[in-house]
């Protein structure tokens, strides 16, 4: 930063954005902004939404009305890197038809130079490039832009401090993501995050809770606290306090009526937090325990720091002592030098824990982590093996999904049905989607629910007790 404590950033970069309201006085302007990657770019893309609208913007249904867009993008696969270019490919003929269109891109790709020269050589029209460690100085770069005339590229490689009270936009009014640390120390030898999102920083837990508060007040009922590796929250802090102890704190606001967090590590999670689920009915009975794999020998080249039987046995545990809860991970298949009888035991991990839930993924190559440079497998291969763990996996999410079927349980509604105006959508504690008639509760109330059927992966229900 440049020397100012948290309060003097924020009133200057609140300064700018009432000089850029002044510059859209009156024009009707709209903005959008796109998002890809995780639930730490949601929760940033609130903030920079909440700027664009002080600033005086209103949101825009398509990027063809928008006046500024801005992509805060996700590198964490290379696929994520495609859909960036093929959308500023579209963008440059709307520009041509609107020639005060603003392009801004930020988030973790902006992070990475090859990205960065690329786009100053290929994508000359895209206005504005800022990164994930100056978020907050996004309405003075957008000043700067609006007052000057070429690109303006600001990336940092680092930074020590935590900017925070900027404006934000949520996208649901119930439901919101509140930042509990920032970047990730852990390293694994596939993944990117920890290069572009720095090193691992804890937020105090006060500023937390007083953030979970303001939320409350907004009316806010369901909290997710976001981290990398949530369970390593606390360290370097003044008064260091433990996850566990941070979430029973969040879950005693008033006013919030489910807490959720997102990702543990398996290595770090301790009986501790389990105790704190276990006895708190606010926090949401859904732990999200990334696997990645199920062989010793992989998770050891992955440098995950567990085995295969302290992952079984860890659930296990959860289970035990969780009755009902959904134990949700991920999968990656194919990396370097993974074999059939590797894959194997990542299916009998699936087979053994029962996910309720599991995204996986092909290993995707990141340029400068460790198994960038190790022998890359056959892609043929690696497909073969990707469709059995993903047969195994869906086979048993279904399974596990209607466990709950002819039981009345806790739903938050979240909207109205797409399919259907008659009928609400809504979420139990477990995450699982339930579909039922709409009744005199609202979006954001809590309702009972006779799940009556299960529809694959969703309920179909009807209310109990509203
Ligand atoms: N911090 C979280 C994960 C964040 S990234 C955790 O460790 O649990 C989300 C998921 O993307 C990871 O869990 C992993 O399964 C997947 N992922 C990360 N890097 C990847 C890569 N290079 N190729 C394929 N999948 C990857
Ligand atoms: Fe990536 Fe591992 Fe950190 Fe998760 S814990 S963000 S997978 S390095
Ligand atoms: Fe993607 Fe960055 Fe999240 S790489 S997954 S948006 S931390």
């Amino acid at each position: 930063m440049n020397g100012l404590s948290n309060e003097e950033e924020v009133t200057r970069q609140l300064d700018f954005i009432s000089k850029i309201r002044a510059f859209t006085e009156g024009k009707k302007l709209k903005y959008l902004v796109v998002t890809f990657g995780c639930q730490m770019n949601e929760r940033d893309s609130e903030k920079i939404a909440g700027s664009l609208s002080r600033m005086g913007y209103d949101k825009a249904d398509s990027e063809e009305e928008a006046d500024i867009i801005v992509y805060n993008t996700c590198t964490v696969r290379e696929n994520a890197d495609k859909r960036l270019y093929g959308r500023l490919g579209v963008c440059k003929a709307y520009k041509q038809k609107n020639k005060d269109m603003l392009i801004a891109l930020c988030g973790c790709m902006m992070q990475e130079d090859n990205v960065v020269s690329k786009i100053r050589s290929s994508y000359p029209y895209v206005d504005l490039i800022f990164g994930t460690h100056n978020i907050y100085k996004f309405p003075e770069l957008l000043y700067s832009r609006l007052s000057g005339g070429s690109q303006i590229i600001d990336i940092w490689e680092k930074t020590d401090d935590l900017v925070e009270d900027l404006p934000s936009l949520r996208k649901y009014p119930f439901k919101t993501g509140i930042n509990i640390m920032y970047g990730c120390d852990n390293f694994c030898t596939y993944c990117i995050v920890p290069y572009v999102r720095g090193r691992e920083r804890s937020r105090n837990a006060i500023e937390i809770i007083r953030e979970a508060e303001k939320a409350a007040e907004d009316g806010v009922k369901e909290i997710m606290l976001l981290g990398q590796n949530v369970n390593s929250y606390g360290k370097g802090l003044e008064d260091p306090i433990s996850f566990a102890q941070l979430l029973k704190e969040v879950s005693k606001v008033n006013g919030i009526r489910r807490v959720r967090f997102m990702t543990s590590h398996p290595k770090d999670l301790s009986d501790e937090l389990i105790e704190v689920i276990a006895e708190n009915e606010k926090i949401a009975r859904h732990v999200h325990l990334p696997l990645q794999s199920g062989s010793d020998r992989i998770l050891k080249d992955m440098n995950r720091h567990y085995t295969k039987a302290r992952y079984i046995e860890l659930a296990d545990r959860i289970r035990s002592r969780i009755p009902d809860v959904s134990i949700t991970t991920d999968i990656i298949v194919g990396f370097p030098g993974e074999t059939v009888p590797d894959v194997d035991d990542t299916i009998d991990v699936i087979e053994k824990v029962r996910f309720d839930g599991a995204f996986t993924f092909e290993y995707s190559k990141r340029t400068g982590t460790p198994a960038a440079s190790m022998e890359q497998l056959e892609k043929e291969f690696v497909q073969k093996n990707f469709d059995r763990v993903l047969e195994t996996v869906q086979r048993i999410s279904k399974e596990q999904a209607a466990r709950f079927a002819g039981r009345t349980m806790e739903v938050l509604i979240e909207g109205v049905d797409e399919k259907d105006p008659l009928r609400y959508t809504g979420r139990l504690s477990q995450n699982n989607v339930v579909h039922f008639p709409v009744t005199g509760a609202g979006i954001g109330d809590m309702v009972q629910v006779k799940l009556d059927e299960c529809m694959g992966f969703y309920y179909n229900g009807t209310v109990v007790c509203p």
